[in-house]
């Protein structure tokens, strides 16, 4: 099987975690933009640990240890996202990019390495 040196799928959605991630600095994009996050990290975070648990990858509790943090974190913003002003979405914004970065650039990496050893893809 071909092997590449990224994992596409996990790429692309990073790719759109920070689109949104952007767009929801802005104060015109409109207050649906934390729900979008949230559930499309929900699908992306839920995507990855189907291939933790199916690959037995030795890192899984961590990894959603991390993902759950995320989570807690997105939920507590959708709940008083009406109270944002631009600054405020502009730090979250801030916030949720280095927090991804890190994330990214960490364990996912790790866990990226894993899959492409796998036959899995
Ligand atoms: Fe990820
Ligand atoms: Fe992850």
């Amino acid at each position: 099987m071909r092997k590449t040196s990224e994992l596409i799928w996990q790429d692309t959605q990073h790719q759109i975690l920070f689109e949104l991630i952007d767009q929801l600095k802005t104060v015109e994009t409109g207050l649906d933009i934390f729900t979008k996050l949230a559930d499309y990290a929900e699908s992306h975070f839920s995507l990855e640990e189907s291939y933790m648990l199916k690959l037995n990858y030795p890192r899984t509790e961590e990894h959603i240890r991390a993902h759950n943090k995320f989570r807690e974190e997105l939920n507590a913003m959708t709940l008083d996202q009406h109270k944002f002003d631009e600054q405020v979405r502009e730090s979250i914004s801030l916030f949720l990019r280095e927090w991804l970065t890190r994330h990214i650039f960490g364990i996912d990496k790790d866990f990226e390495a894993f899959v492409l050893n796998s036959d899995y893809k």
